[in-house]
This record gives structure tokens, C-alpha cells and sequence, in this order.
């Protein structure tokens, strides 16, 4: 489960300190040094109770004008741009009573949905309760992520991100499926930003199957490839024969093979555009495909 990080400073920072301090020194959380050096001044925030009230009375007054851009749902508040190595970012988890749970469902706030995380974080509990978690564990490099692949995660109790407390969410090992706190909480993180991060796989688990459930994190190249192809142009189709057979990237060629295929309104050729990606060397892709030509009814 994600690791506790112990440190005891009784400081108060401002958010530009804290933001200023990690732009210093560069975020690596395989790093101890820099690791220490971003949970202590994620503690000075913690400890400046006033921050986020300003934070939101400030975005609120100027109506979002200025709030960094951002990936996420209204549940999570950026406080700082993307940098070099990290961002600052806050999340807010409802209570289980709230009535923001009903009207929006519990999947909207990410309750319930097992997943692991494709970068590492620090996160604080910085109001209230904290929100609970079920842990389980799994080897990312035991797996080539084709949904339905055993995960072989274990379980790791189930524990809440208790108030004040900090603690180290490792990229690719570390899932939870989280659960409502038992009232209106929120965490500051410290996230983990690299380049590379949009190639990196992100997964949803069936933790009752022990299986990968699905490949999430979507970058930009998958949608444009998408739509590129569905505009069916001949350079887009030509890309997306050749990402299909050689991408480096296995999910994108998932993405190749599933657009190239979505065009085909005949169930037979569908099928044998799959057939083929099948047998194109990637047990992740091949797996992919078998899935999809179980669903696919060819007419005799
Ligand atoms: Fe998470």
C-alpha cells in the first residue's frame, strides 16, 4: 500500500513557496532526497489552513479566468501549471450522505473504481475525515494489460488517508478502490509530471476476478487517430496501417486496429481486419483482438 511518509515541521508556507520550493529541486519520488524535500514542503502547505479558502474565494471571485488548464473533472482544483517534474493540484471527496453523491453517482468522484496510477504522487489530508481505500498491489511488469489479464493483485486492507497524514502513492503499484470519506474531504498532492507520462498505461481492476478490467489513460494521439481515420483521408488511413503493424506503443495500436476496423460496416471484413491484428506480434494487441472478434456475430 502507499507508503507513509513521517515528517514532523511545525512551518507554514504559502502555496507560491511550496510551488517555488519544488521548482528548486526537481521531483523524482525514487529520489530520498527529493522525496523528503517535496513531502516537507507539501507539510509547510498543510499547515497554512488559510491557503485554500484563498485559493477558492480567489477562483471564484474571477470566475475560473486564470485557473490553469487542466485534465480533470470539477472534483480536482489545480494549484499550480504542469512544471518540469510536478504540479500542485487538490482534490475534494464528498461524504458518504451528500446529496452531490446521489444527483452525480458515486463513479463520478471516482468512488468504486479500482485503478492503479501511471505516475507517483504525494498526498496530504489536509480537511476533514479522509477518504477510505481498499489497497491491493500488483507487479505492472508481470502484466502486458489486455482486459481480463490476471493481475494477480494483493490485497492490502483497507485504510483512509487519515487527517494531516502524508503518504506516497507509487506509479504502477499501488491500487486502491476508494470509498467515500464519511465526510467532506479534501487532499493536496504533489504529483509526480513527466513527458512520457500520456504512454505510460493506466489501469482499471475487477478486484473480484483479480483482472485487469481496462487501459484508461487516453492521450491526445489516440483521439486525433480516431478522428482522423473516421474523416478517412488516405494519409490518415496509411498512419493508421502503419501505428497499427509498429507503433512502439501498444495501446496505440489497440487504438489503430480499432479504428481501422470501426469503419467497416461489413461484420466479415471487420472480423478479418481483427484476424489480422491478431496474429501481428503483440500478445497485448493479439489478446485485444480475440476479445473482439468473440463479439463480433459473422453471419454464416
Ligand atoms: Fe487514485
Amino acid at each position: 500500500m502507499p507508503c507513509l511518509i513521517d515528517v514532523a515541521d511545525e512551518a507554514a508556507c504559502s502555496l507560491g513557496d511550496c510551488a517555488a520550493a519544488l521548482d528548486a529541486v526537481p521531483f523524482d519520488p525514487v529520489d530520498p532526497e527529493s522525496l523528503s524535500h517535496a513531502a516537507l514542503w507539501l507539510r509547510r502547505l498543510g499547515n497554512n489552513r488559510d491557503f485554500l479558502g484563498d485559493v477558492l474565494v480567489e477562483s471564484l471571485s474571477a470566475r475560473h479566468r486564470d485557473e490553469p488548464a487542466q485534465a480533470y473533472g470539477p472534483q480536482v482544483i489545480m494549484l499550480t501549471a504542469p512544471g518540469s517534474s510536478s504540479f500542485l493540484r487538490c482534490a475534494i471527496w464528498p461524504g458518504a450522505g451528500e446529496g452531490v453523491l446521489g444527483a452525480s453517482g458515486q463513479e463520478s468522484f471516482v468512488y468504486g473504481l479500482p485503478h492503479d496510477h501511471n505516475f507517483s504522487f504525494l498526498t496530504h489530508g489536509y480537511f476533514g475525515p479522509g477518504y477510505w481505500s481498499e489497497f491491493y498491489e500488483y507487479d505492472y511488469d508481470g502484466v502486458t494489460g489486455w482486459a481480463g489479464e490476471a493481475a494477480h493483485l494483493r490485497p492490502m486492507g483497507r485504510h483512509r488517508l487519515e487527517s494531516d497524514r502524508i503518504m506516497l502513492y507509487r506509479a504502477h503499484r499501488d491500487v486502491h478502490l476508494q470509498l467515500p470519506a464519511d465526510a467532506l474531504s479534501v487532499s493536496v498532492n504533489v504529483m509526480h509530471a513527466v513527458p512520457a507520462i500520456r504512454w505510460l498505461d493506466q489501469y482499471t481492476f475487477d478486484v473480484e476476478r483479480g483482472t485487469i478490467a481496462a487501459n484508461v489513460d487516453c492521450g491526445p494521439s489516440e483521439s486525433f487517430l480516431r478522428l482522423a481515420v473516421a474523416l478517412g483521408g488516405d494519409e490518415a488511413l496509411d498512419l493508421a496501417e502503419h501505428f497499427a503493424r509498429r507503433h512502439p506503443s501498444d495501446r496505440l495500436r489497440v487504438t489503430a486496429w480499432d479504428s481501422l476496423a470501426a469503419r467497416e460496416t461489413d461484420l466479415a471484413r471487420r472480423d478479418a481486419i481483427w484476424a489480422v491484428a491478431e496474429g501481428s506480434g503483440s500478445r497485448m494487441v493479439e489478446m485485444e483482438a480475440r476479445a473482439r472478434r468473440g463479439v463480433i456475430a459473422v453471419p454464416a
